[in-house]
């Protein structure tokens, strides 16, 4: 039987003998892309090059990308969904197509040696039946009939399953999906019983090839992409299932580890569900901060916060033997370490994060209970206090309290059923999220001008802050808006005025001496070389680019390959984008300095 470690293997070993370049997976947190909180899709670090732009490592690329979906949280704990999940996938950049890709695909599924040895008899196959945007792929369907799958397990379905896109904006087109039947017992099924078996999840999706070749733009196609690519998905956590002969990930060695050691300390859980809700969301909580995510009540650090106390209350409304759950952390990062190797480095510092954040919400607890002892409104206990509703409710059924009320603004009280809960709760999201997405103007890959300005400026601002408070400061986040931009970074004290003051003044200096900004892509380790700041828990591909800030006379040194890039102010791997010439960016203020949490600090700033 395969572990999931060896399927991670297989799969890139499979496409790196086809000629595919093997690339790390990109952090969780989009770079430069606020449209999103998370990469939710092995594609979405790919959109620049789905859409055009070259990339370093060629045409043909494969990875296992982490990805995270909260999308609905209620629906975590059931055979198919968790909030974080490792995807693989094939990319090609305008080189193979349809035939490859879909040869490929049934290769590495059905193959016994190179691939995954699955049955061929158990699978079954959808294709795009076609609209106004483009036509019935019959094109793929004879593909799938040449590599052996008969044309009745092959079914036409409409763009609502079979049409792929990230969002709103950005390439997409048509797909492929592969079910597998997982009993083995199935056999032919009609359109009809196919739809009804997917439903029942006797089959299930376990890889989607995409063909994009088209864009879209505000929600609607509207023509082909400049080249034709391929962008294919399959879940580490379902072709686990499928391999292991489980009905769900959470039965394979991806969770058996972690269940073991929580029957162990935790005692019996009275509800599966909450059992495994505690399990994915501390893995999904180790895996952000791992990419730099630190709790806090706003977007990504706010996602981070629900998902630990969400865990925590589901194990100290379940477990009999409810205690800490930070003590599962290091399980965690000791099991995925070979694969993700920063684990090893940031074991200690997850670890630290976690537990401050489950000893503060424990204290916030605390005064939670004595709140709730006067009165039981859920959405104050959840707003002030952090309360999810299930707590209240079940706080409630211990003191045998009745019902959960809410106040209206007259102060007169009424029964608040879980969803008025959630209506109210999707109302207030709803008001933060649009307050941010302001923030935000235009999606996908479209930079404004001013938060070009700013990245620029936030470059700037870390070499100073290292020039000044010591080589040691890392950044540790960052966030950028049209207004201003926000850098998390390892220091442990506070910065003194004269310190803040003069971390200003060297950036203003840098600004008013017109240093270029120059991008490069090279080899990674000539990059590391060179001491380029990288982006915590990253790890990078073979190829990276990077940003060099610095006057002319210190470019012709580096170039020369003299003095390692002394004479360079900056330099980062970054994506980019820049603005050219440092001159461009006015006056830079520092607006705010503060405590994240312990040993990392932040600074506010703007330009005017
Ligand atoms: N991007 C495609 C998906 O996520 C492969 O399903």
């Amino acid at each position: 039987m395969l572990s999931s470690n060896e399927i991670r293997q297989k799969f890139l070993d499979f496409f790196e003998k086809r000629g595919h370049k093997i690339l790390p997976s990109a952090s969780l947190v989009p770079e430069n892309d606020p449209s999103v909180l998370f990469n939710t899709a092995g594609m979405q670090p790919l959109v620049p090059y789905l859409m055009g732009q070259k990339h370093p490592m060629g045409t043909r690329l494969a990875n296992i990308q982490k990805c995270v979906r909260t999308g609905d949280l209620d629906d975590i704990g059931d055979n198919r969904h968790f909030s974080f999940f490792e995807m693989m996938g094939n990319w090609s950049l305008g080189d193979y197509f349809k035939e490859d890709a879909i040869k490929w695909s049934y290769e590495f599924l059905t193959n016994p040696s190179e691939g995954l040895g699955l049955d061929p008899k158990r699978l079954y196959v959808t294709c795009f039946e076609g609209d106004e945007n483009a036509g019935k792929d019959i094109e793929s369907a004879n593909i799938w009939q040449n590599v052996g799958i008969p044309e009745n397990r092959i079914y036409f379905l409409p763009a609502e399953d079979n049409w792929w896109s990230p969002g709103d904006n950005g390439p997409c087109g048509p797909c492929s999906e592969m079910f597998y039947d997982m009993s083995g017992a199935i056999g032919d099924l009609s359109k009809e019983e196919f739809i009804e078996a997917v439903r029942k999840e006797d089959v299930i999706e376990i890889w989607n090839d995409v063909f994009m070749e088209y864009e879209k733009k505000d929600e609607k196609v509207i023509g082909k992409l400049a080249q034709k690519n391929v962008d294919t998905g399959a879940g580490l956590e379902r072709i686990t299932a499928v391999m292991q002969g489980k009905k769900t990930a959470y039965d394979t060695d991806l969770f058996e580890y972690l269940f073991n050691e929580m029957d162990t300390t935790y005692g019996i859980f009275s509800d599966i569900k909450s059992k495994r809700i505690v399990a994915d969301h501390i893995r999904t909580a180790v895996f952000m901060i791992n990419d730099g995510i630190i709790p806090s009540n706003k977007d990504k650090g706010y996602v981070l916060r629900r998902l630990i106390r969400r865990a925590i209350s589901h194990a100290r409304r379940s477990a009999t033997n409810f205690s800490q759950l930070f003590y599962l952390v290091d399980f965690i990062t000791n099991h995925y370490k070979n694969f993700y190797p920063e684990f090893e480095k940031n074991r200690r510092y997850i670890h630290e994060i976690f537990k401050d954040e489950e000893l503060s919400f424990s204290l916030t607890l605390e005064r939670g209970l004595k709140e709730f002892e006067k009165g039981t409104d859920a959405f104050m206990l959840f707003t002030s206090y952090g309360f999810p509703y299930e707590l209240t409710e079940e706080l409630l059924k211990e003191k045998g309290k009745g019902k959960i009320t809410t106040q209206n603004i007259t102060g007169k009280s009424r029964i608040m059923s879980k969803e008025d809960f959630n209506a109210k709760m999707a109302e207030h999201q709803k008001l933060s999220q649009t307050a941010s997405a302001g923030m935000f103007k235009g999606g996908l890959a479209n930079h404004n001008e001013e938060t070009v300005k700013l990245h620029t400026a936030h470059h700037l601002l870390l070499a100073a802050l290292q020039q000044v408070l010591g080589k040691s400061v890392k950044q540790r986040g960052s966030n950028i808006t049209e207004e201003r931009l926000r850098i998390d970074f390892t220091f442990d004290r506070k910065m003194t005025d004269e310190e803040k003051q003069k971390v200003e003044d060297i950036v203003n200096e840098k600004i008013k001496a017109g240093l270029s900004v120059i991008r490069k892509e090279m080899p990674l380790t000539e990059a590391e070389k060179l001491g380029a700041e990288m982006e915590f828990g990253a790890k990078y591909p073979e190829i990276v680019s990077v940003y060099f800030i610095g006057d002319d006379e210190a470019f012709i040194t580096l170039d020369k390959g003299e003095g390692q890039g002394g004479g360079i102010f900056s330099i980062e791997f970054c994506g980019g984008p820049h603005i050219n010439n440092t001159n461009e960016l006015g006056t830079f203020k520092i607006q705010k300095e503060e405590a994240v949490s312990a040993g990392v600090r932040r600074i506010k700033a703007i330009l005017m």
